[in-house]
């Protein structure tokens, strides 16, 4: 088999990788390990960046998420027992996020790919690239059929998350892992319930950190801080709910609409970069280059900004041949990564209560809540920095 681009993994990253290409006509086959049933139906976030949004749309791949996806104008600061807007619109001159969850994205992507005849290979498992240094790079797979398997390509695309082959290719002399693990994570529940606030609201209070969140009308996803050892059996829904509650109570009267929980999680926290994130033919995007605590929503925009920039980068190679915009892609991508990873560490840290957290700590943290919901200056940044800073 041969292709001009080998993608491994049908994620955010590696589909809308697909899409950007084909557009310039740029062939590509996306190896993916998992059935398209289970890629379409695992539930995730999906708070989408102004950038994220005019991309698919721009791109033709955003009727739906026109329709259905649900801008949020600000976002609600929670702490001391009272509610504080940050009015994205306003501050940043009519950007705002919109709510569309990641696997709605996936599905239209998946759709628009094999409308076009594009080669999605399901439930495929890559087992090695090589060739990175020649101009003939190999990706390795045993395919559907169980034959061992080669797809000979251009260049290797690895968008295959934290745990996949192309991170795994960078080679260990050159590869730097920078990584954070936080003391804390979070227990995720989805419920049955109309929401209990029209925009997200992210709350401190000692007890630590939650986060209302929404899907649907009828469906909401909630979050609160927890141990990242703690069990989802040790959890009754009673003892979920009272949680909930204590962390948002307050002067104002605010209590969540409660409701049949179906689902529950426990996230664990962290941050990581891979650097470089090329090598050779090889080039890392999205979640195998990189993590990010979910506190700033950026997981899935930081995958679309990746490919943005390998998009033109191959683009620009195809058409004139030169490789500049390639040899400058790590760089590039890195440079938003590491603006992300601050915003992401810092949202977390603003808003989580450490375990031994002193009076000091607290009244800091306070401080600091009041500087960002005080001051037009702090207030934007945020915004800024939520909305999501342009591509390239
Ligand atoms: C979510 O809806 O799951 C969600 C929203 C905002 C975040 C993280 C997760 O920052």
């Amino acid at each position: 088999m041969r292709t001009q681009v080998g993608i491994i993994g049908a994620g955010p990253a590696g589909l809308m990788l697909a899409h950007l290409l084909h557009l310039r006509g740029i062939e590509t086959v996306i190896l993916e390990s998992r059935q398209r049933e289970a890629i379409e139906s695992t539930i995730r976030a999906g708070i989408l960046e102004q950038s994220t949004v005019d991309l698919m749309v721009e791109t033709g791949v955003g009727e739906r998420l026109k329709r259905e996806g649900v801008p949020h104008h600000g976002t609600i600061l929670r702490f001391g027992g009272r509610n504080h807007r940050i009015d994205f619109q306003g501050l940043t001159g009519g950007r705002v996020t919109t709510l569309y969850p990641q696997h709605e994205v996936l599905k239209d992507l998946i759709a628009a790919r094999l409308q076009v005849g594009g080669e999605i290979r399901f439930g495929t498992k890559v087992t090695a690239v090589s060739g990175l240094d020649s101009k003939q790079p190999v990706i390795h797979f045993i395919g559907a059929d169980a034959a061992d398997s080669r797809l000979h390509c251009d260049f290797i695309l690895g968008c295959d998350g934290a745990y996949g082959v192309g991170r795994a290719a960078m080679p260990d002399g050159l590869r730097q892992d920078y990584q954070r693990i936080y003391p804390f994570g979070w227990f995720g529940i989805l419920c049955k319930a109309p929401p209990s606030s029209e925009e997200l609201v992210y709350a401190r209070h000692d007890r630590g950190f939650a986060l209302i969140s929404n899907r649907t009308p009828d469906v909401q996803r909630m979050y609160f801080q927890c141990d990242p050892n703690d069990k989802i059996e040790n959890w009754s829904d009673d003892r979920i709910w009272s949680e909930l509650q204590a962390r948002v109570q307050g002067g104002d009267g605010f209590r969540l609409i409660e409701g049949e929980i179906f689902q529950r999680n426990i996230v664990p926290m962290r941050s990581y970069v891979c650097e470089p994130m090329q090598h050779g033919r090889l080039f890392l995007a999205g979640d195998a280059a990189h993590t990010v605590p979910p506190t700033g929503a950026k997981g899935l925009n930081l995958a679309i900004s990746d490919v943005f920039l390998l998009d033109r980068a191959l683009g620009h190679h195809y058409a004139t041949g030169a490789t500049d915009l390639l040899d400058g892609y790590s760089a590039a991508a890195l440079r938003r990564v590491w603006r992300a990873q601050h915003f992401s560490w810092w949202m977390t840290s603003m808003l989580h209560r450490a375990d031994g957290a002193s009076a000091f700590d607290d009244r800091r943290q306070l401080a600091e809540l009041d500087l960002v919901t005080g001051t037009v200056a702090a207030a934007t940044s945020l915004a800024q920095n939520y909305v999501g800073l342009p591509f390239g």
